[in-house]
């Protein structure tokens, strides 16, 4: 099958390498002509582990390219698949200009009947209006049809994810189009569920906002188990030996980030808004997260008098580990806060600093190591579980540090072992 991708982010980008490992004829188109390059000499715009290897696997084999001449592109594919971004606008509506630029394009260049599969993640009812706009824009006795296939890799473990996914769901309204999709996944042998379009554009926001439900669910237990003297990692434990609950996504932390998570919650609400009714359990998922972003910095601010001058160490600045994305990092408002208050911060991230770099510029201090981050720091916040940072001893925060204060956002470290190190040592939840 002959297979065009629009988008080469995240979803893109690894959807066509997975659907050429597969054995698809995929050529991936971008706008960034340097981008297009780079991934014609093998090399990855983003760090994905597991990525470029394919990338040049298939290259090499004829399998895959890449193209900014988006015309012969799309004419010359049966199927094409969208994947570029549905940014968050400001009332928390996903902005779907990026998608109707392409659906332009594909009217404008494609010649024969063609399947087109939105993967990104859009409004419930934006496959029926995209196919009827792509039809207006056509002006050609041929047929095209959406179909609704909807993407749920996370960042970090995207390779596998697609290879190994749960489910592969497809919302489609006619026998051709089920029949094509049902052909591109064949290879996969993963679980396949048909349905229609809307239902598939809403399993999306559902899983997304379901698993921010549970983070935010924890959180609030956290903050509790805080208060009333109980232990949420315990707790959490206690719940997932139950398979109705299950044992992922109950970490308590300082909130959920990334590209997913923050706009998917939001847009969902305001989708829901519109249709006049209120979704009240995502509300919640949102403000908890709001709150709890800033949650360590802020009880620091009650103790602390003043920030100005001060050392502070950051551990972590992408929104999770494995990946370079800072994308609604929680580090990023915790950044701010201290910046606004004076405080001299020193952050460590193995992979996060390029991108760092592009939003805070040189107002603060990228380390190689996190133990130069702490060197003389009198306080240190962790925003990101790395290995590297998992890794430190007590005895590495009392050896580098002016004064051995932690606010840990993602419960790194045992406390009993820094309380028995003479480390001042918050965590969450605990
Ligand atoms: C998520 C979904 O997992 C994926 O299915 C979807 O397609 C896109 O959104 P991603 O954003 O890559 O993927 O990251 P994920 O691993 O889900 O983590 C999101 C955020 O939740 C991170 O900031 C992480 O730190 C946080 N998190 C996750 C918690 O705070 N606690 C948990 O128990 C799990």
């Amino acid at each position: 099958m002959k297979i065009a991708v629009a988008g080469t982010g995240y979803v893109g980008l690894v959807t066509g390498a997975c659907l050429a490992e597969k054995g698809h004829n995929v050529v991936c188109v971008d706008i960034d002509e340097k981008k297009v390059e780079k991934m014609k000499a093998g090399f990855s715009p983003i760090y994905e582990e597991g990525l470029e290897e394919i990338m040049q696997k298939n290259y090499k084999d004829g399998r895959i390219d890449y193209t900014t001449d988006y015309e012969s592109a799309y004419k010359n594919s049966d199927v094409i698949f969208i994947a570029v971004g549905t940014p968050e606008r400001s009332d928390g509506s996903a902005n779907l200009d990026y998608i109707k630029k392409v659906a332009i394009q594909i009217s404008k260049s494609i010649e024969k009947d063609t399947l087109i599969v939105i993967k990104s993640t859009v409004p419930i009812g934006t496959n029926g209006k995209i196919e009827e706009y792509i039809r207006r824009n056509l002006n050609k006795n041929i047929h095209i049809e959406l179909a609704s296939n909807p993407e749920f890799l996370a960042q970090g473990t995207a390779v596998h994810d697609t290879l190994n996914a749960s489910r592969i769901v497809i919302g489609v309204e006619s026998e051709w189009a089920e029949g094509i999709m049902k052909e591109i996944y064949s290879p996969f042998e993963i679980p396949m569920i048909v349905t229609d379009r809307n239902s598939a554009e809403m399993i999306k926001y559902a899983s997304n906002d379901f698993l921010a439900l549970k983070i935010s669910y924890m959180n609030d237990i956290a903050n509790l188990c805080e208060i009333v003297g109980a232990n949420v990692e315990d707790v959490a434990k206690g719940m997932s030996y139950d398979d109705r609950i299950g044992s992922k996504f109950l970490r308590a932390g300082i909130g959920y980030g990334g590209s997913c998570f923050p706009k998917d919650t939001k847009a969902l609400h305001w989708l829901s808004a519109q249709n006049g009714y209120e979704l009240k359990t995502v509300r919640a998922a949102i403000e908890v997260n709001e709150q709890q972003k800033l949650k360590l910095v802020r009880a620091a601010a009650e103790k602390i008098e003043s920030f100005e001058g001060m050392k502070v160490a950051i551990l972590g600045l992408t929104f999770k580990p494995g990946t370079d994305d800072l994308r609604e990092s929680p580090a990023i408002p915790n950044i701010e806060y201290l910046l606004d208050r004076g405080a001299d911060i020193y952050a460590f991230d193995p992979v996060g600093v390029e991108n760092a770099k592009k939003l805070f510029g040189d107002k603060i201090v990228y380390t190689k190591t996190a133990k130069e981050a702490l060197k003389d720091a009198k306080l240190c916040f962790i925003m990101t579980e790395w290995k590297e940072v998992k890794d430190l001893t007590p005895n590495d925060f009392n050896e580098n540090m002016a004064e051995s204060i932690v606010y840990d956002g993602r419960n790194c470290y045992c406390p009993e072992d820094m309380k028995n190190a003479g480390i001042e040592y918050y965590s969450i939840g605990r």
